[in-house]
């Protein structure tokens, strides 16, 4: 099974709102007023914009929208968005997150209609007299906002469809065109579309392997998705261990997990050496790519357990990452390694007591088998030092205390080199997917003390998320690292279950800065 996904195409051009034709024109309103487009169609449609806003049939609220069938203009519908209010009475400053709001609902909508195409006139909001677009107590640049553009478009048409026996018709949303009257402005805005619209591609794709079941996407069928992508570039490598090969070259953590399992485990290894960039030391990304986390003989109770079919995510935006870098043909390079088994209970698998000896020469009694993460994670670490690397950064849904600590909004990091760490925190901002340094003091790690081993897997219940990132930082001396727990962030739970592709978007930034 190939992973195949349809993708929007992005275009820039000079028009204005009564003279181009299009299925679609999106136009926008702020506080009471609107937009200069929306005004000028308001003008040729008898007012019926102004008054839509004024009955607040539109309410002012960032992302509210109002289909108009339109006559006797050049566009045959017109979606009109509201922005919400600005941050001050006089509209000098525009909260960026409302933007994004309406983008996002924007995106939505068009994704569920049948339109081909759609004419986007938000570039309005740069225009003079408008206030000044902020974002985390910035000015909010018109490339930044193009960037987010492509990847939210990119996203919202993203469907899972693989399993479904009479999937819905995939959304027929295949260009935007973002209308922009300034020329110099128009020429930088081009490689912010198609920079956001590759990383969108990688997003969507690291969704696909981690909506993929478990009885799918398992360790052999990632180390496939990754070699066809090497498949579809020159500048990527693909190297596999398989099961007997991590087992014979001393990996014992990795083993332990993977030997309960029918399926073969793989130490996946996928090098992106872009141009000019090609002979410096590497970043190194390291994925938990645990395909199904059943806990093993430390069994998982049963509710929401399917959920742990998306304890690949972090493999899955390794794989998503290096996707999107290829998409941009970036100029970095990246070495990504992947963790992958599959954590079982059977006749084969560890106990709790077992001890083994990792990579590193490091034994760990494994106290609970359900502390599998760090168990694979160790070894893909030790292993990571061959390429000498730069940086190192581990992906994992790695504890349930992350999600206690964090909730679902930001990722949890941890780090071992401060500026790392805020070179990190900075790419989740700008790539609106955030990231929250939590401490790694050594206070926590005497809870991984163990009577029999070097250390234990387990730190006891309190600071779960912190001992779990204690655990791996022993295994990350040689090289600056950082660690995040997207537990809490690479899925969501409810009707609206699926994997959301972060931390994709942090990481891609990072590697394009670092
Ligand atoms: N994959 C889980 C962590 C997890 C839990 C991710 C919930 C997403 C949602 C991990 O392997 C795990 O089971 N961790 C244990 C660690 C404990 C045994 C120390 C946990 O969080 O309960
Ligand atoms: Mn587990
Ligand atoms: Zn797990």
């Amino acid at each position: 099974m190939t992973v195949k996904l349809v993708t929007m195409k992005f275009q820039i051009q000079k028009t204005d709102v009564l003279s181009r034709k299009t299925p679609c024109a999106v136009v926008f309103a702020l506080n009471d007023e609107l937009l200069p487009s929306a005004q000028q169609l308001d003008a040729a449609l008898d007012h019926v914009l102004s008054k839509m806003l004024k009955d607040k049939d539109l309410k002012n609220k960032p992302g509210y929208i109002q289909w108009l069938p339109v006559n006797n203009v050049a566009c045959e519908r017109v979606l009109l968005v509201h922005l919400g209010t600005t941050l001050d009475k006089k509209a000098t400053q525009l909260e960026a997150g409302n933007v994004i709001t309406a983008i996002k609902s924007s995106a939505a909508t068009l994704a569920r209609y049948p339109v081909k195409e759609a004419c986007l006139y938000l570039d309005d909001i740069f225009s003079e007299k408008m206030p000044e677009l902020r974002y985390h107590d910035e000015a909010a640049t018109p490339q930044w906002l193009a960037e987010q553009l492509a990847t939210l478009f990119t996203k919202a048409t993203y469907r899972y469809t693989e399993t479904l026996s009479k999937p819905e018709p995939k959304p027929v949303l295949s260009k935007l065109i973002y209308v922009c009257n300034d020329a110099n402005r128009s020429r930088t805005l081009k490689a912010s579309l198609e920079r956001g619209a590759a990383l969108g591609v990688g997003i969507n794709f690291a969704r696909e392997l981690g909506n993929l079941p478990g009885n799918i996407c398992t360790p052999s069928f990632l180390a496939d998705k990754a070699k066809e992508l090497a498949a579809n570039s020159s500048k990527l490598t693909f190297r596999n261990l398989t099961e007997k090969q991590i087992e014979s070259m001393g990996m014992g953590a990795f083993h332990s997990v993977a030997k309960g399992s029918d399926q073969d485990s793989r130490l996946i290894v996928l090098e992106y050496k872009g141009s000019s960039a090609a002979k410096s030391r590497p970043h190194v990304l390291v994925g938990k790519g645990i395909t199904f986390d059943t806990g093993g003989i430390s069994l998982k109770p049963g509710l929401n357990m399917d959920e742990m079919k998306f304890d690949m995510c972090g493999a899955a935006s390794v794989l998503g990452s290096i996707k999107a870098l290829v998409e941009m043909d970036a100029k970095v390079h990246v070495v990504g390694i992947i963790a992958a088994a599959e954590n079982m209970p059977s006749g084969r698998a560890s106990k709790p007591g077992d001890i083994v000896t990792s990579l590193s020469g490091q034994t760990i009694e494994i106290l609970n088998t359900d502390a599998e993460g760090r168990l694979v994670l160790c070894d893909a670490l030790t292993y990571a030092e061959r390429y000498k690397p730069k940086s190192v950064i581990d992906i994992a849904t790695l504890t349930g205390a992350c999600i206690v600590a964090l909730g679902h909004h930001a990722s949890g990091l941890y780090s071992n080199h401060q500026a790392l760490a805020d070179k990190l925190l900075q790419a989740g901002i700008s790539a609106n997917d955030r990231a929250w340094q939590m401490p790694l003091w050594d206070e926590y790690q005497k809870q991984l003390d163990s009577n029999f081993a070097d250390m234990a897997n387990i730190g006891g219940p309190a600071g779960g998320s912190v001992t779990a990132a204690c655990f791996l930082s022993r295994f990350a001396k040689k090289f600056h690292w950082a660690h995040l727990d997207v537990a809490g962030t690479a899925s969501v739970s409810g009707t609206h279950k699926g994997a959301t592709g972060r931390p994709v978007g942090l990481l891609v930034n990072y590697l394009l800065n670092a």
